[in-house]
Order: structure tokens, then sequence, then C-alpha cells
């Protein structure tokens, strides 16, 4: 009897996580803010691509200018903003106003100060041109149905010899694979720096060409 509850259950989880994929490719659908404790630091899900490992991938410098894309609840932006130090400067950009609250909850807790909120769409074109020494695009792709328009505007915002890392983990149903991601990113004038990680979960280095 408990094995076909714990059948049901997979089940299920399994068809919510076929159809918000698919759905994904038309409409906006973000991981809503009640599912934020997923996207903590000490989530069984989020470890397969974790804080140290995607933030080391950043050659990070103190007083740098650095955009956390798709931040949500700030599992990354508060440890970036520890980095950089107080004379680096951090955008938080989300859709969402729920997840900038809990980034903003998060940095009065920490007395940060050099986070700076927006509420925005990448590729709504919010973000200025050559403002930013690196940015961090995390698990967020797939969520965005104008995926051209989002990498490009990111490539545009970033500074020349900027640098992007994108990380992406088969846990996420909006998962992308490393050749659709390069693809698209090359595409754009994008150049592959580096690459950690396996075909299920991997952070890709990108460069915005000097
Ligand atoms: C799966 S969460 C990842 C959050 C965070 N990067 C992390 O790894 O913990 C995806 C986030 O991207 C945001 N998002 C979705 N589409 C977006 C868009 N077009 N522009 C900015 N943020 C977006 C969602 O609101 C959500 O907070």
């Amino acid at each position: 009897m408990s094995f076909n509850y714990l059948f049901f259950g997979l089940a299920l989880c399994v068809l919510i996580w076929i159809s918000w994929r698919f759905a994904s490719y038309r409409w906006v659908l973000p991981c809503p803010v009640w599912l934020h404790r997923l996207l903590e630091y000490d989530n069984p899900l989020t470890r397969a691509n974790q804080t140290n490992v995607i933030l080391s991938n950043l050659a990070l410098a103190p007083g740098m200018n650095v955009l956390d894309a798709g931040c949500g609840p700030g599992r990354l932006t508060i440890p970036l903003a520890k980095k950089i130090g107080a004379q680096g400067r951090v955008t938080a950009l989300d859709i969402q106003a729920g997840m900038l609250q809990k980034v903003q909850e998060k940095a009065k807790r920490e007395g940060i100060h050099t986070i700076q909120l927006l509420q925005a769409g990448l590729g709504d074109g919010k973000l200025g041109h050559n403002q930013y020494d690196r940015a961090l695009l995390v698990t967020v792709l797939g969520e965005i149905p104008h995926q051209k328009a989002a990498m490009q505007e990111l490539f545009d915002a970033l500074k020349p010899g900027g640098l992007v890392v994108v990380t992406e983990s088969m846990f996420d149903p909006h998962f992308q694979s490393q050749s659709t991601v390069l693809r698209l990113a090359q595409e754009i004038g994008f150049r592959k720096k580096g690459v950690m990680g396996n075909r299920l979960a991997y952070s890709l280095q990108l460069e915005k060409p000097h």
C-alpha cells in the first residue's frame, strides 16, 4: 500500500516537472516565491551547484561591480557581496518582488549595504551598457521565454573583458543543456572561457571579448 503511495507521489512530481518545463517555453512561469526554501544554501537540491564553487568561477576581486541576474532569494547574492567587499557593488535583479524582499531581509540581517535591488525581467532593457565586471545567471535561463534578448542584454551590460557564469542543474525543471547555452551565447558574441562540472550540473564561464 505504502509503495503505491510512493509511486503515485513520484509520478506526480515527474508530471509537474515535465508540464512546468514545457509550459515555460511559452509563458513566463518563474519559480514561485513560496518555493524559496528550495533555493536556500542548505537545500540538498541546490547543493549540486554549490555556492562556493559557482563563485570561484567568477574570479572576483574587491571593488568589482557584479550583476546577479535572476537572484532569487539571494543564495549567491549575499556571499557575492561579502567577497567583493565594501567598495564593490552588487545588482540583484529579479522579475519577482517577493524574491528581492528575501534578499533585502538577508542583507539587512548581515549589515550589507552594497546591494542594489532591481525588479525587472532580464531582456526588458533595464540594464545599462558596459557596467558590470562580472555577472551570474544561475538556473534562470530556462525560465525566460525570450532567451536571446536576455543573453543580449547581459552581453551589453558587461564591460569588455567581463565574465558571466551560467550555471544549470538537471534537478531544475528548466534545465538547459550546455550545448544549447553555448550556441546561444556564441551567436551573441560571447567567447567560451571554461567549463566546470558535468552534463547534469555545470558552470559555463563566458567572456565578452575586448
Ligand atoms: C530557480 S531560481 C534561481 C535563483 C538563484 N539564481 C539561485 O540559484 O538560487 C530562478 C529565478 O529567476 C527569476 N527569473 C525568472 N525569469 C526572470 C527574468 N526574465 N528576469 C529576471 N529574473 C527572472 C525567478 O523569479 C527566480 O527567482
